[in-house]
């Protein structure tokens, strides 16, 4: 939540910290700012809305030439989304005429404290933000004394409790950024004569390849020619100089309308990236997450946790390990995990499901697993995110970078991810066969293809989108594994085209909900599980009966009579516990076109952000 950039260096600093900030919109997107070094001193500029707006009012001001400065798109957490609310804040007594500007990635939890204090001391407040504290903190701290801006800087941080990524100026150096972190992501980004600070690696690979990644409790000197990372003492530190692996192109476009399409297009790649490298010889081999033979032979439970769609996947997954190795297996919301106190033993395993590896309850739950003894391993797509690199093993997606802030193709990925793994420990545990084994690996390794084949219900699903996008509330119901899709696809609907949606078990809505159902309204239903198909007919006769158009997902041996269904969609042969993975995809359409038809901002729905990193 929330996207910061800094950069400086010998070019103009404007353009650069513009596409830096359109790369990390969706992060955030209800203000956005920029503080810069230019020959009037130190200039910023805000405006509520979209980066469209700021670069307007840029423009409009005459535009500005920097050598060095900060930006930042805004999630609103404290305060509505206005100008005066904007990053950057400025530290200073009238808050205004300020010597120091801030941008802020995070939540102060004493900035109510921190604020009275310095109000006592004089210092006059322009917003309703956390984030004005922390510059009037350090311009307090700094001003009259003769010491470098990183120390005060070190020294204002020590106060503040809660979560931040930090970018600090000051006109007493107008070419260097202090940086600073504590449970939300940053990273520097290592130029030629220049550097970079940044939320994520999007923003700095137009310039660069080479990042490193600050710790919790790191500051960072930044500027033109040189980084220094020092620890919360001040000494030294020494980091790993990674490199970004994927190219630019994979953060753009393409020619797509939207990310989002392009990326519930990339799918049948990303299903494989996750899948092709971990199937040899008919078995599911996993090399650098930690799962020995030995530990999967003695989990007792497995607890998965994530938030959203990761959680839904985990819901598959639940069901699939639970299914095939006859293991205990819950699945959680990352945000109550934490404080419903969970009994976690030692032999337990815990998975963790987050497809930017930022999402703060997440982490959370991780750090509460792990401190009570349990493995940890996490299901990841972005590389060296903080979850990655705190949970005892990894599973990386290597979905590519995933742009859309409604998540498509990590979902698939995460279900494949998740497959693997329940193969493989079903495997270790002698609930397969060597044969078993490999006609799952083999039906698993064609999954991608068989996406492809979905993909194609394109043209279908936008036409039954056209029927119902004036709905005012959508239904889906599925049992077992189609209730766990079912949350998916609703989720999908309501989060881009804000029409009311609800997933159903199946059997469940008779017990209240089915009055909500009246003439017109759709309900998708999901048939995708022999045992239940028969089940899932008698729902389907429920709601029709009471004037409802049902739209029904099924696979190809249901054999139900589908006369009382508007529109029947077919997915190809697959084991059937795999099938979410083939009937979330024409969901994904539906909600993609009915969004568009509604004119709603598809890759940018409202009040929405992709890395949540408050809890
Ligand atoms: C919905 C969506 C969210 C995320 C959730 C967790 O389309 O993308 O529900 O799944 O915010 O995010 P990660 O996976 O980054 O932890």
């Amino acid at each position: 939540m929330c996207g910061i950039v800094g950069f400086t260096g010998q070019d103009n600093a404007l353009p650069i910290l513009l596409k830096g900030l359109y790369s990390l919109e969706y992060r955030g997107y209800d203000s956005a700012g920029i503080a810069a070094f230019t020959e009037h001193g130190l200039e910023v500029i805000k405006s509520r809305g979209r980066i469209s707006n700021l670069e307007e009012r840029i423009r409009e001001s005459g535009g500005m030439h920097a050598c060095c400065g900060i930006g930042h798109t805004r999630w609103a957490t404290h305060g509505e989304p206005s100008d005066r609310n904007s990053h950057p804040h400025l530290g200073g007594k009238d808050g205004k005429s300020g010597k120091i500007a801030v941008v802020h990635n995070g939540i102060i939890e004493n900035y109510l404290e921190l604020r009275e204090r310095l109000e006592a001391h004089g210092y006059v407040f322009q917003s309703d933000t956390d984030t004005e504290t922390v510059a009037h903190l350090v311009d307090y701290l700094h001003t009259g004394k003769k010491e470098d801006l990183c120390m005060t800087v070190l020294k204002a941080v020590s106060m503040l409790r809660g979560s931040y990524a930090l970018g600090v100026v000051s006109i007493d150096d107008p070419h260097e950024i202090v940086a600073a972190r504590r449970d939300n992501p940053l990273i520097i980004g290592l130029g030629e004569g220049e550097n970079l600070i940044a939320s994520d690696v999007t923003a700095i690979i137009s310039r660069t390849r080479k990042y490193i990644i600050l710790d919790d409790g790191e500051v960072a000197v930044v500027r033109p020619d040189k980084v220094t990372v020092m620890n919360a003492f001040g000494d030294t530190v020494e980091k790993k100089v990674q490199e970004v692996t994927w190219d630019l192109s994979a953060a753009e476009k393409g020619g797509y309308e939207h990310f989002m399409m392009k990326e519930m297009m990339e799918q049948p790649r990303a299903v494989a990236n996750t899948l092709h490298p971990r199937i040899q010889d008919g078995k599911v081999v996993f090399e650098d997450e930690g799962l020995t033979d030995d530990r999967l032979a003695h989990i007792k439970h497995i607890h998965i946790i994530g938030c959203g769609s990761a959680l839904h996947a985990g819901m598959v997954g639940r069901s699939v390990i639970e299914n095939l190795c006859r293991v205990r297996c819950t699945a959680s919301v990352a945000s109550e995990f934490r404080y419903e106190n969970p009994i976690i033993e030692p032999d337990d395993l815990c998975i963790v499901i987050s497809q930017s590896g930022e999402t703060a309850d997440t982490l959370a739950a991780m750090r509460q697993a792990k401190r009570a003894g349990a493995y940890t391993v996490a299901i990841v797509n972005v590389v060296s995110s903080t979850i990655a690199r705190e949970a005892d093993g990894v599973l990386y997606l290597w979905a590519g970078p995933e742009i859309a802030v409604a998540t498509t193709k990590a979902y698939s990925a995460q279900l494949g991810a998740l497959y693997l793994f329940a193969i493989k420990l079903a495997s270790v545990r002698g609930k397969l066969t060597a044969e078993q084994e490999k006609t799952l690996c083999d039906a698993l390794y064609h999954i991608p293809d068989q996406i492809e084949q979905v993909l194609k219900t394109k043209e279908q699903m936008q036409y039954i989108a056209t029927r119902y996008a004036n709905r005012a509330s959508i239904f889906f119901l599925g049992r077992g594994l189609d209730y766990a899709a079912a949350m998916e696809a609703s989720l999908k609907l309501k989060e881009l085209s804000y029409i009311h949606s609800e997933a159903y078990a199946a059997g469940e809505l008779k017990h209240g909900t089915i009055s909500l159902i009246e003439e017109g309204t759709l309900v998708v239903a999901m048939a995708t599980q022999p045992e239940l198909y028969e089940k899932t007919i008698s729902n389907i006769r429920e709601v029709t009966s009471r004037g409802a158009e049902v739209v029904l997902v099924a696979s190809e041996d249901f054999e139900g009579d589908t006369s009382y269904c508007s529109y029947v969609v077919r997915l190809p042969k697959i084991p059937h516990m795999f099938t979410p993975s083939l009937s979330i995809v024409p969901l994904q359409l539906l909600a993609y076109y009915i969004a568009v038809e509604r004119s709603c901002d598809v890759d940018k729905p409202r009040n929405l952000a992709k890395s949540v990193t408050v809890e």
